[in-house]
């Protein structure tokens, strides 16, 4: 069985992670947890995203945040763009890499950023040119490429049709998204397949969210067909707002948990990031549901 031999994960936990939470983080506790989750050895952590603060109040101090953390040499701080207002938003946050978001479900594209498929796409092109121009790498974002909330099943051929288009407009990387926790492993040998003619799998990245509490069977599958780039969020944090059911993304201490079983480098301090899930359930004041984080916290206390 060949398997990576080394895997790289994205932390997700404070764009993705908080971008949900009924209450609203405080700034400083904020850049508390980016700055422990910067001693913890990730290549890149999505800090907010400049979104309209309208649709995501949790976020509107995506500015603040990036202005307060300490940048790490060799940490890539990331964020999410879903137009050129946020382009220029995020060029004065300073940041190394954005986001772009669309999806595969165009019921999902609508109620996530009032917009169909094509039209954010549209809206994506002067932000892909600009971000190029700047030397800015951007990432896209596909949600919904397993099932839709709204409609159901979706068919591996619609995202590929997404993703040609973003690579057409010169994105640098594509990240598929299982929105709403609903793959299983032959979904990931059918996305792989899918677009492998334009994004070998080693080139991909996969974001999960454990809804069903199939991520991290979804990554092991996906680790046997080749990938090795994965979003997570410590403590299993996270959540859509416009995804009704969604809930937290992979747990980033379930996939180093599964990494160094596999003997698998993930260059991650496993107990740093432990500490920053301590500093959010604290922060947040209700317990984290990632599995790893659980079995370590009872074991502390017991
Ligand atoms: P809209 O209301 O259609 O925007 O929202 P608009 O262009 O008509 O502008 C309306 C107002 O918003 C204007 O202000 C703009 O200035 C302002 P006004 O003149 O009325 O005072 N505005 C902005 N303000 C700040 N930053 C901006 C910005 N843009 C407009 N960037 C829009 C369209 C796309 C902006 C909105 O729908 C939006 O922000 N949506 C984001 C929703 C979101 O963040 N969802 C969660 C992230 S996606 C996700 O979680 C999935 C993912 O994790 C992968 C997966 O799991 O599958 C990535
Ligand atoms: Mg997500």
């Amino acid at each position: 069985m060949q398997l990576p031999d080394s895997i790289m994960i994205t932390e997700v936990g404070p764009r993705d992670g908080l971008q949900n939470e009924p209450e609203q983080v405080p700034v400083q506790e904020k850049i508390d947890f980016i700055n422990q989750l910067s001693a913890c050895g990730f290549p890149e952590i999505e800090a907010t995203a400049f979104v309209s603060p309208r649709w995501v109040p949790q976020l509107a101090d995506a500015g603040e945040v990036l202005a307060g953390i300490q940048r790490v040499e060799g940490v890539a701080y990331s964020a999410l763009v879903p137009n050129i207002e946020g382009w220029e938003r995020a060029q004065d946050g300073n940041v190394d890499k954005i986001s772009v978001f669309t999806a595969a479900s165009e019921t999902f594209s609508k109620r996530n950023t009032n917009a169909t498929i094509e039209e954010t796409l549209n809206r994506f092109q002067p932000v892909v040119h600009a971000a190029r121009e700047a030397g800015c790498p951007v990432r896209a974002y596909v949600s919904c490429v397993v099932a839709c909330p709204f409609e159901g099943k979706i068919a591996p051929a619609k995202v590929k049709g997404v993703v040609d288009h973003l690579l057409d407009l010169g994105v640098t990387e594509i990240d598929l998204g299982d929105t709403i926790g609903m793959a299983t492993p032959s979904d990931m040998d059918a996305l792989v397949e899918v677009v492998a003619d334009r994004v070998p799998p080693e080139k991909l990245v996969l974001h999960l969210h454990d809804t069903r509490g199939t991520a991290l069977a979804c990554c092991y599958r996906a680790m046997q067909l080749g990938v090795r780039r994965f979003d997570a969020s410590c403590g299993g944090l996270g959540g859509c707002p416009y995804a009704p059911g969604a809930t937290g993304n992979l747990a980033t201490e379930d996939l180093l948990f599964l990494a160094r079983g596999l003997g698998i480098p993930a260059g991650v301090d496993a107990s740093g990031v432990l500490q920053a899930s301590a500093m959010m359930e604290r922060s947040l004041d209700r317990p984290l549901v990632g599995r790893v984080y659980r079995a370590e916290s009872c074991s502390e206390e017991a």
